[in-house]
């Protein structure tokens, strides 16, 4: 068997050689003026957070069970938000278990509640999210000759995190707190057409066009009507898509994947290795209204976007130049997503899916033998370095499939022919954007934003949607000391453009068309956004033995938009991966996940990164940021197209048990420590769980704390960008050399903020996360268990194991995660 290592560059790793620390030292002379004019941000940002969400912070704590409660009529009763609460009144005998006016509950104070009349002289509700108890009050009238009437009152708390930490543990299943329930919704193989044979999982299975992925990542539940219509509100009925980033190669063959005499693949490996990535779209559904879920084999709404589905290329760099290839001589038109990681989702209904590690699925060799850098541009050679084009196979090898044919010869991406029109050099540029699906329409093809920029996209999380405010999406950069974006839509949002039946001509309106920023953190706290604008970026200077690179025009500039980013001056930061909005307060989150002493050393820090210290791990260590951290940030003015932030880190990963002064930096205790923070996601605004006081969700894709817990997924109730104070960090390195570094750090957190509520199986991510719209459903992507395995070896055996089977080859999946009282996921 072929190690997936010997296959597979995730081609996040060191290419921003390009001395990016004295670029944004030169630019910092440019911008220092500006930042001093926004000085005062901070300190406006400090006076906000005096009022009520500090005030909610000291209401959190135990003492609250999370249990549902029943309360009788005449009875007082309290609960906390997001409670499932039953009203029982009193039926005589003769009374029918019916409808009103025999038997029912009717609300007569409070904030309104959807109450449920349940029969038997029950009502049921969820408790609503609440900033200070509030008092709900019904009246239960009941009678067949005489209505007698009585009042019940409930009195709602804010919002808690009632669930019992799970503790960190090396267990095979996906673990949740005590009164909790989880349903494997789908798995890598699983059909998605009728005609499609069941998942054997034991290497032989083959057409994963027509089956789930491997690797799913970043999900999102796009609601659906009885009749199969988009119906946002819709908690029993959806498509679920999911992106499916990459493979556990070795469980895909019967052996592993092969190579023969030559070094060549075979083709059906290869066909199957492509057709497993992507994204999927699979109806879901609850069978019972009870929370039962499962996935629809045959709905006419499945589909696998795969690597060889038609794309076309939307926004300014289509037709450019850079994007003709002997596919498309015109530079319009593509072929296929790949390594398709976190995402967004748009207010017209549509998904966002971004194409973080693409570079490394392509051959083109630098240096050697086979090499084409001679008939490469200086330009060329500068763009294709900095993405990280370098490779001499590309991942699992597809370019050498026999016998060839055009979905493998696409991947070697050297310059071979006369021209761009006779070869696919390329081919490179038609990837590393977000692209646009329409879930509810599976003819649409997808469309590739180009004005959103071209790098490792890890997500594309929009901001809120305000009339008369311009719409923003907000995108990380995942690699190391690579950069925060954000991209700002010319047209203004129209509320009835949410439901326009043409969600893609929506697209072009509010995707195709504006401008792209590149962030700045200052250290005292403040924030620039750097606009990424042919005719204001200047060229990118010269770095060790790449020329200066001066662009061309705005094609050039999203299409190398690394190179533009550089050139402005944008700050370092720790590979950020996803972005999450408070949809409350508009507030971003940003997971910054980790970053190691190689390519930011002890001196290589700045305020928005600022740690770096040695964690041990079993016998080793790492050094750098092995722990990552979340920084958050807050627009001034809470306008979109705002050009400066105020920020702090809201939370510093790390082992709590670990002692050095500068590691445990948030106060976290053995109910909450985490490491590589990668998922993040707030709780939708339709229930309780998004309202007044939203709860964060956080994800890890860890391999420094895994020695003593599987990754795991956190829930956190946060205060808002200037809750903590300023710090000062004493760095260390592994030679035991030491440097202090500012910054300014979020509250620290407690077990009423932040508590460990999944575990994952063996060797897995947890990465992707929504919930239904009533947030009574999680849905959660387990990636990668096992992935340390061999074909008859398995390390893991998730999903199997969830339901006690101890054997067979682990598989990707989606988990429904309910409370069994039935209440709000987490509160
Ligand atoms: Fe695919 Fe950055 O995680
Ligand atoms: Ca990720
Ligand atoms: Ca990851």
């Amino acid at each position: 068997m072929v190690q997936r290592d010997t296959f597979y560059s995730d081609g996040d790793v060191d290419t921003n050689r390009t001395g990016n620390l004295s670029l944004s030292q030169i630019v910092e002379v440019r911008y220092s003026r500006r930042a001093a004019l926004f000085g005062g941000l901070r300190a406006s940002a400090v006076a906000f957070l005096g009022t009520s969400v500090l005030a909610a912070c000291s209401n959190g704590g135990g003492g609250v069970s999370g249990a549902a409660i029943t309360v009788n009529a005449g009875q007082d009763a309290a609960t906390t938000t997001g409670n499932f609460v039953t009203l029982q009144g009193s039926v005589s005998g003769s009374d029918p278990a019916g409808p009103a006016p025999f038997s029912q509950f009717t609300q007569v104070a409070g904030p309104r509640v959807d109450l449920v009349q349940a029969g038997n002289g029950r009502a049921t509700f969820i408790a609503p999210a609440v900033a200070t108890p509030t008092t709900l009050i019904f009246r239960f009238e009941s009678g067949t000759t005489s209505v007698a009437s009585d009042e019940v009152s409930v009195t709602v708390n804010p919002a808690q995190l009632t669930f019992a930490a799970v503790p960190k543990n090396l267990d095979d299943v996906v673990t949740v707190p005590a009164g909790y329930a989880v349903t494997v919704v789908t798995a890598l193989g699983d059909p998605i057409a009728a005609s499609v044979p069941a998942f054997k999982n034991d290497g032989t299975d083959t057409n994963y066009a027509q089956r789930i992925g491997d690797h799913g990542d970043a999900l999102y539940y796009f609601g659906l009507s009885p009749s199969g219509m988009r119906d946002d509100n819709s908690s029993v009925r959806g498509v679920l898509a999911q992106n499916h980033e990459n493979l556990s190669v070795q469980y895909l063959h019967p052996n592993g994947p092969t190579v023969d005499g030559n070094g060549a693949r075979p083709a059906a490996e290869a066909q199957k290795e492509i057709e497993a990535h992507g994204v999927s779209f699979v109806e879901v559904r609850d069978t019972t209204g009870n929370r039962t879920w499962s996935y629809v084999k045959d709905s006419p709404f499945n589909r696998m976007v795969t690597p060889n589905t038609p794309m076309t290329l939307n926004g300014p760099a289509r037709g450019s130049a850079m994007m003709v290839t002997v596919f498309s001589p015109s530079g319009v038109e593509g072929r296929g997503t790949i390594n398709n990681c976190a995402n967004g989702y748009t207010s017209w209904g549509t998904l966002l899916t971004c194409e973080e590690n693409w570079s490394g699925y392509f051959r083109r060799d630098d240096s050697g033998a086979g090499s084409d850098s001679a008939a490469r541009s200086a330009r060329e050679l500068t763009a294709l370095r900095r993405y990280g084009v370098t490779s001499t196979t590309g991942n699992y090898g597809w370019s050498s499939a026999q016998p060839t044919g055009p979905m493998f010869v696409r991947w070697d991406a050297r310059a071979k022919g006369a021209s761009a029109t006779a070869d696919y050099r390329n081919e490179p540029n038609q990837f590393g954007w977000v692209v646009e699906m329409d879930p509810y329409n599976p003819a649409a093809t997808p469309r590739k934003r180009t004005a959103l920029g071209r790098f490792n996209h890890e997500g594309a999380w929009k901001g809120r949607v305000i009339p008369g405010q311009k719409v923003v999406v907000y995108m990380g950069d995942d690699a190391r000391s690579e950069y925060l974006y954000k991209f700002v839509s010319n047209a203004v949002w129209q509320a009835s453009d949410a439901q326009a039946t043409d969600r893609l001509a929506m697209g072009d309106k509010y995707l195709d068309s504006g401008t792209l920023y590149v962030a700045r953190f200052n250290a005292d706290g403040t924030g620039t956004w750097l606009p990424l604008v042919f005719g204001q970026v200047p060229a990118r200077p010269a770095v060790g033995s790449a020329p200066a690179y001066v662009f061309a025009d705005q094609a050039d500039i999203l299409i190398n938009t690394r190179l533009a980013a550089d050139a402005v001056g944008a700050t370092p930061m720790d590979r950020p991966e996803w972005t999450a909005v408070n949809p409350v307060n508009g507030e971003v989150y940003l997971t910054l996940t980790n970053n190691n002493a190689t390519l930011r050393p002890l001196n290589g820090t700045n305020a928005a990164n600022p740690r770096h210290y040695v964690a041990p791990r079993g016998t080793s260590s790492s050094s750098g940021n092995p722990n990552g951290h979340i920084i958050r940030f807050r627009e001034t003015g809470d306008n979109n197209a705002a050009t400066t932030f105020g920020w702090d880190i809201y939370l510093f990963g790390a082992d709590s048990i670990d002692a050095g002064p500068n590691v445990n930096l948030s106060g976290l205790d053995a109910t909450n420590d985490f490491s590589s923070p990668d998922g993040l996601w707030f709780s939708r605004a339709q229930n309780p769980g998004g309202q007044i006081r939203p709860l964060l969700w956080i994800q890890t894709d860890d391999g420094a704390f895994t020695d003593r817990t599987n990754n795991q997924m956190l829930a956190a109730l946060p205060g808002v960008v200037g809750d903590g104070r300023a710090l000062t960090i004493t760095n260390t390195s592994n030679s035991g050399a030491t440097a202090t570094q500012s910054t300014i750090a979020g509250a620290n957190a407690t077990p009423a903020t932040l508590k460990r509520f999944l575990t994952g199986p063996v060797g897995c991510e947890i990465t992707g996360v929504d919930s239904t719209p009533d947030g009574r459903t999680l849905f959660v992507g387990i990636q990668h268990p096992g992935e340390d395995g061999a074909p008859n070896a398995p390390d893991s055996n998730w999903p199997q194991s969830q339901s006690g089977v101890r054997s067979g080859r682990p598989r990707s999946g989606v988990v429904a995660v309910t409370r069994t009282n039935g209440g709000v996921v987490g509160l």
